[in-house]
């Protein structure tokens, strides 16, 4: 079975995550691409051997050989877009975060169900290596008792002219670009937070968006865990979990292309890095073919969002 996928956007993770990765994976092709400006669709898919671009949603939705979909385009677009291919029956991988606000998720939910489609959350750092052997340890119950857990990771995507930054596309700055992945891995980890608390501030360019955000959440009243996502720090890119006999310390554990290193107890651990993109985008057609939920689901994304509301 082949499977036709359409990018909806032009820009960086649709460029550089999806393209190489889809490019990876047989049976699947990339078969037309969405943008607002027809010369840059066109020249988009001419670089990447696509056969059709688009200028207009309702049009590329219409042709009978799309299976799929992968929302690339801004935080505040996800709602429409995703309710438009439900409603054209295409499956939908969803970058993440999921959309702006509860309500908005929740009308996306309500789509996602009346329709028969798969539904994949883009949380592509669960593919990561080194964030899957911290998850193996914790499986495997070979890690004591986990009291604390803390990650930092702070975007490139500084820009205070961009999306992220205007508020317009976007309700969240460096909770979008990297605080709501980190929520993910630990909900992934330890399951839903009893309480969460975020503290947000924009102290370098005022934007109505949080350029830094700290979160801590409280699992069950056993973990406590810390999550700080920036946009106007340098390179961090990291994540530390503590039990009563344990320490493991991940450095360049989330992203696309990761120079990860791993530390249990100071030893350092053997890990062979994988595109996270290519393991979420098999997760998700596998997903189509089998018949059966990708690995992150509607859930995740609208517990996610929740979270970064508190
Ligand atoms: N999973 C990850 O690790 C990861 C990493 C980065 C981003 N993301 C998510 O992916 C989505 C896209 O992020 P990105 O970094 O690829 O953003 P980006 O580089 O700014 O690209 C977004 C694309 O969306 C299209 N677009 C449509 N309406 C737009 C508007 N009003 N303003 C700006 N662009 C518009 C543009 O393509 P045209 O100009 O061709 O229309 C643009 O190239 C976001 O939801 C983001 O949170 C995920």
């Amino acid at each position: 079975m082949t499977i036709n996928i359409a990018l909806l956007g032009t820009g960086r993770i649709a460029e550089i995550g999806y393209v190489p990765a889809i490019q990876q994976i047989s049976d699947t092709n990339i078969i037309s691409v969405l943008s607002r400006d027809k010369a840059k669709g066109e020249a988009f898919a001419k670089k990447h051997q696509i056969k059709n671009s688009y200028a207009d949603l309702d049009e590329l939705l219409r042709d009978e050989s799309l299976d799929a979909v992968i929302i690339c385009t801004p935080d505040a677009m996800h709602e429409e877009q995703v309710i438009k291919s439900c409603r054209a029956n295409k499956h939908v991988l969803c970058e993440k975060p999921m959309s702006t606000d509860y309500q908005s998720c929740l009308r996306m939910i309500e789509e996602i169900k009346k329709s028969k489609i798969i539904f994949g959350m883009a949380y592509n750092n669960r593919f990561n290596a080194g964030l899957r052997y911290i998850k193996e340890q914790i499986e495997k119950d070979q890690i004591g008792n986990i009291y604390y857990a803390r990650a930092m990771l702070s975007t490139q995507q500084n820009d205070p002219e961009g999306w992220r930054a205007l508020g317009g596309q976007s309700k969240f700055w460096a909770m979008s670009a990297t605080g709501t992945h980190m929520i993910d891995i630990f909900r992934w980890y330890f399951g839903e937070p009893v309480d969460s608390k975020i503290i947000s501030l924009s102290p370098k360019y005022s934007s109505p968006n949080d350029e830094i955000s700290t979160l801590t959440m409280n699992f069950n009243n056993k973990i406590l865990c810390d999550v700080t996502a920036s946009a106007i720090l340098p390179r961090v890119n990291r994540i530390e979990v503590y039990s009563d006999t344990d320490v493991i310390i991940g450095e360049n554990v989330f992203g696309i292309k990761t120079d990860e290193k791993v530390y249990h107890n100071n030893k350092k651990i053997l890990i062979e890095p994988i595109s996270s993109f290519f393991g979420e985008v098999l997760d998700f057609t596998n997903a189509i073919i089998k018949n059966r939920s990708p690995r992150s689901t509607f859930e995740d994304g609208i517990k996610n969002l929740i979270i970064m509301q508190s």
